[in-house]
């Protein structure tokens, strides 16, 4: 399997591949290729500005008797709903993983300037994805003439808190952010994946997704060989700490996000909006993203026993 050779890989050989990682981002990076004026693209009011198939309640009576009006608003909500998700992951979930390894890498490990350089590199990405999301969920609110959807309590962010507030030391509150960076940058690209590849929807809302999607490839490669290099220092006890991080993850991905669909419900007065919330539950499709998961597991080498480097990461932190 091709989990089996990654888990072999040399700290040498790692370091070989995050050099490529880095000569990649140059040429293929969206941040590298020109700032891009998606709002020059065209607005067809007659299309969807999200996909209705990833609507958790898409199949519930309420939704499918409701009016083609109050569809096409609750689709445009979904499109805010969905970025201001990103938005999130980028700021809150990502970004401090970055700033931990740029700031401390691991210590021991051969390959701290190379992870230095892939952080540093995936931290402007997610600069530009936060900037795409921001303006693509303002220009569908200009066109569309809908009021301001405030919402902040997303499930990720608040489990992602509670477990950090949980931890004892340092050291475990860095492996935390680092697991749910890590799982969360092999799921982003389950999670754009439907928007991505849907021709159907708003040009902008199809055109932000792909061109996140194609970075979000190189991001899960980053943070898996950044995993295999940080792992490598790990006790078996704290690589099972990382693993049921990272597993626990998926279901926060997953999350439904009511309380998001029920501020914006409330905005546009759904009729049956408190069935749908009801209904809907915690319902989620969690298979969706838990192959891709158990993919990261084994590439990384969490299915094997530990490899202990010298200097551990954890010593690093105190
Ligand atoms: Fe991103
Ligand atoms: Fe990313």
């Amino acid at each position: 399997m091709a989990g089996d050779n990654t888990v072999q890989l040399e700290e040498g050989s790692v370091g070989q591949m995050l050099s490529k990682l880095s000569a990649l981002w140059k040429s293929r990076a969206a941040v590298n290729a020109g700032m891009r004026d998606y709002s020059l693209l065209d607005f067809n009011p007659a299309k969807s500005d999200f996909s209705e198939e990833l609507l958790p309640f898409k199949h519930h009576p309420a939704w499918q008797v409701a009016s083609d009006e109050m569809k096409s608003k609750c689709l445009s909500y979904a499109w805010i709903i969905y970025n201001l998700k990103t938005i999130y992951i980028e700021s809150n979930v990502v970004t401090p993983a970055c700033e931990d390894v740029i700031k401390s890498p691991p210590v021991g490990s051969r390959n701290r300037p190379a992870l230095q350089s892939v952080m540093v590199e995936s931290l402007l990405d997610e600069a530009l994805h936060t900037k795409m999301s921001v303006d693509a969920c303002n220009y569908i609110y200009a066109m569309r003439g809908i009021e301001y959807l405030d919402f902040t309590d997303f499930n990720l962010v608040t489990w992602r808190n509670s477990l950090l507030a949980g931890c004892n030391a340092e050291w475990e509150r860095r492996l935390t952010r680092f697991g749910i960076a890590c799982a969360s940058e092999t799921l982003i690209t389950d999670y754009l994946k439907v928007m991505a590849e849907d021709r159907q929807i708003q040009s902008i809302c199809h055109e932000v997704t792909s061109t996140h999607a194609r970075d979000e490839w190189s991001h899960s490669s980053v943070f898996s060989f950044a995993a295999i290099d940080i792992l490598r220092g790990l006790s078996e006890r704290e690589r099972k700490y990382f693993k049921s991080v990272v597993l626990k993850t998926v279901e926060m991905f997953a999350n439904n996000e009511l309380g998001a669909w029920q501020a914006a419900f409330s905005l546009i007065k759904f009729p049956d909006a408190d069935a749908i919330i009801h209904d809907t539950g915690s319902s989620n499709e969690v298979g969706i993203y838990m192959d891709s998961v158990e993919r990261l597991i084994e590439r990384v080498g969490l299915n094997a026993p530990a490899v202990v480097r010298s200097q551990a990461f954890n010593t690093s932190m105190g």
